[in-house]
């Protein structure tokens, strides 16, 4: 019997490799970078499911080169790329990534947070310049971490794993949700709802942890900005479109804010220019990029694919009524 057709838009990491080449007939792009559009276009014609990187737009024009697709594994959590509407009304499932990478993203937006406030690139710049002179009492202050406020925008996984990590620091832990936590949850993390305008007027780091939707767009635009501290750090790890940054520019040429650190940007690959300042860390889309949990994410992508090729519901299906659709058609 022949075997299901799947293209993978990456070689992936061994072990997920091997396992999808044991059930399918996959194809990978081996290539160097990402592959080009049309080249996702002209593969996926043929294939029953797809396994791809956020960096892949899942949208109707893609639905349309693929007629036998059923699935789309997207080995991320956000799921901004695919047109999950348009997925369900032709029947095709779509899963994402949850869970696997909370506690990676946390550590490396702690990571930038602690970057950003103690001048860690500034310092790494002079210790490796051959010109440092030696200690200074002056030299290279930043702020302090410990004991400040900390805001938290999104208590989801994600959120709450930033949380824990403040409680080692000392922080007071103030969080702003579409939904509010349970008290359990609150109790937890020592941490307190806020309004939104409340927090980001309290808080010494803002951190952003909110999915991209049309109402989180532009969340941290001019009006935010200046209900900070001049005092206060912007860290996003959550997505660029998330944070207005011809704003956060202005914020910081004006000081009203006092620095920030961005791990995704607003038009990626691009980073606008007026954010290469010694305030600011740049980092290019890292935080999950740990290599276990890399691995756990493109298993879970494998597995997702396997279950429904299989006949199985897949474990992370973003849209459960694509399985109704199919299954009346
Ligand atoms: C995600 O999973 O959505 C991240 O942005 C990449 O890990």
């Amino acid at each position: 019997m022949s075997k299901p057709k799947l293209l993978v838009t990456h070689p992936l990491f061994e072990a997920p490799r091997l396992k999808l080449l044991d059930k399918f007939d996959a194809e990978f792009w081996t290539e160097p970078g990402r592959p080009p559009r049309a080249e996702v276009l002209r593969r996926v014609a043929d294939k029953e499911a797809l396994i791809c990187l956020l960096t892949e737009a899942v949208d109707e024009q893609l639905l349309a080169a693929a007629p036998k697709l059923r699935m789309v594994a997207n080995v991320a959590v956000g799921f901004d790329n695919i047109d999950l509407e348009a997925c369900t009304r032709r029947g095709v499932a779509a899963s994402n990534t949850p869970g696997v990478l909370d506690e990676t993203t946390a550590d490396f937006a702690w990571a930038l947070l602690l970057a950003v406030a103690r001048r860690l690139l500034e310092g790494d710049a002079l210790a490796r310049s051959g010109q440092w002179k030696g200690w200074n009492l002056d030299q290279l202050c930043g702020a302090d971490v410990w004991g400040k406020t900390l805001g938290i925008l999104g208590l989801g996984r994600i959120g709450q794993a930033v949380a824990r990590r403040a409680r080692g620091f000392g922080m007071r832990i103030l969080y702003n949700d579409a939904q509010r936590a349970r008290v359990e949850v609150e109790q937890a993390l020592g941490a307190e709802y806020a309004e939104r305008d409340a927090l980001l007027a309290q808080a010494d780091f803002l951190t952003l942890h909110v999915p991209l939707l049309p109402e989180t767009r532009g969340l941290i635009g001019a009006r935010e900005l200046a209900k900070m501290k001049p005092t206060a750090f912007l860290i996003n790890t959550s997505r660029g479109p998330v944070v207005n940054e011809a704003a956060v520019i202005a914020a910081l040429e004006n000081k009203t804010i006092a620095g920030a650190a961005f791990d995704v940007y607003e038009r990626e690959p691009k980073i606008s220019d007026g954010l290469r300042r010694l305030n600011v860390v740049l980092a290019p889309h890292l935080a999950s990029a740990s290599l276990e949990t890399r691995t756990k994410m493109a298993m879970m992508a494998a597995e997702n694919v396997i279950a429904l090729l299989e006949g199985r519901r897949p474990p992370n299906i973003l849209n459960p009524a694509a399985l109704e659709g199919r299954k009346s058609q």
